[in-house]
């Protein structure tokens, strides 16, 4: 029988990150170059593919997948996939999920509602039009407004992930999490991290996010909630305002021991950790090699999985040359 997948530093690989599509609707600044060369679609896994090596992934001790992009709604025919995937809930899978900026997200809502999805997790930087449409370059905050409001309306649990960006949504970090607790959805703020050559210099709008919880707590009383939710976020309670907030500092506070994820390129690469270059490849191995070379192709993955990343917004060049919309963060 297969065994489970552990790394060289005894951490077990139950999650993994499955990013259906490198394209995107929006050109985030700290996340895109306005001109981004795409991948060709002739490329992409199919989704018979994918169903097998969620098969895999599952047969080995992964319980949780989440699809990201890029924007997965962009993919076209990504809810019958959604669908398929849904139908390994209960039998070995006991979470599918998905990352969207949400601009697509108000027709989908129901039919991920109904596939087995049960919570989401929306990037929105800022309910201000003006400022959204500066950070997106291309977004209507409306638009993703309507479908967070969707999914709501659905019964999915809404996540907000929020880059902390100086200068830019610094100052609506406060009414962001008011807001949320008002919609009763968790948010979650995020550093920004190093991946890709963007236009922006990612240094002049880095905020540590220590210093945002210092600030926020001489407002409010963080208790710290020690759940988890298979991420690298670490959670407090808002006792004022009753809404959960977490925290992602890949730059401030390493969380690399308690890694226990690889993640899967909509070409079939498997990435070790999203700050190195470690890879596998299976779209081949998936199309002829059989079950046993795909098998060996992950050991030999997850064997050399790498410690922890090396990220430095202030080095002259990102961490890694492929952006986030390659490996879906
Ligand atoms: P849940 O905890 O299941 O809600 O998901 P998540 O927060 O891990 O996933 P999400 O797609 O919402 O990602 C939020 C941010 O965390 C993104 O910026 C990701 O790139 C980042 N992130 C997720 N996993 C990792 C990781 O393993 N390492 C690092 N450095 N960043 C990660
Ligand atoms: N650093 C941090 N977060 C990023 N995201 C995209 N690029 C970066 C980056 N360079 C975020 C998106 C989304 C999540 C999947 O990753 O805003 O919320
Ligand atoms: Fe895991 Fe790499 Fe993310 Fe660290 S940076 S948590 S090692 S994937």
């Amino acid at each position: 029988t297969p065994s489970t997948l552990i790394d060289g530093f005894g951490r077990r690989i139950s999650y993994v990150r499955l990013s259906v599509t490198d394209r995107c609707d929006l050109r985030c600044r700290y996340c895109m170059a306005e001109t981004m060369q795409f991948l060709p679609r002739d490329e992409l896994l199919r989704f018979e593919e994918i169903e097998q090596l969620a098969d895999v992934l599952i047969a080995r001790g992964v319980n949780r997948l989440r699809l990201t992009g890029g924007e997965p709604l962009v993919r076209r025919g990504v809810l019958d996939l959604v669908d398929r995937l849904g139908t390994r809930l209960g039998h070995g899978l006991d979470e599918l999920t998905l990352t969207t900026n949400g601009t697509q997200l108000a027709g989908a809502a129901p039919r991920l509602a109904a596939a087995g999805v049960r919570r989401i997790n929306v990037s929105l930087d800022s309910r201000d039009p003006q400022l959204f449409a500066h950070i997106t370059r291309r977004g209507q905050l409306d638009r993703v407004l309507a479908g967070i409001a969707a999914a709501k309306a659905a019964g999915l649990e809404v996540k907000i992930n929020m880059v902390a960006l100086k200068g830019l949504n610094e100052e609506e970090i406060e009414p962001m999490l008011r807001w949320c607790a008002a919609e009763g959805h968790a948010l979650t703020l995020i550093e920004t991290m190093p991946l890709g050559e963007v236009e922006d210099d990612r240094t002049d709008h880095y905020l540590p996010l220590d210093a945002v919880r210092q600030r926020l707590e001489e407002r409010f009383t963080l208790v710290p909630n020690l759940s988890r939710t298979g991420g690298p976020a670490r959670y407090v309670d808002v006792a004022e305002l009753g809404v959960r907030l977490g925290f992602i500092t890949p730059l401030t506070s390493n969380f690399c021991a308690g890694c226990n994820r690889i993640r899967i390129t909509a070409t079939g690469t498997v990435y070790g950790c999203l700050g190195h270059d470690q890879k596998v490849e299976l779209r081949e191995l998936l199309r002829s090699g059989g079950a046993d070379a795909v098998a060996a192709a992950l050991d030999r993955l997850v064997a050399g999985k790498p410690q922890r990343h090396a990220f430095d917004v202030a080095a002259p060049q990102p961490a890694v040359a492929r952006h986030m919309s390659v490996t879906g963060g």
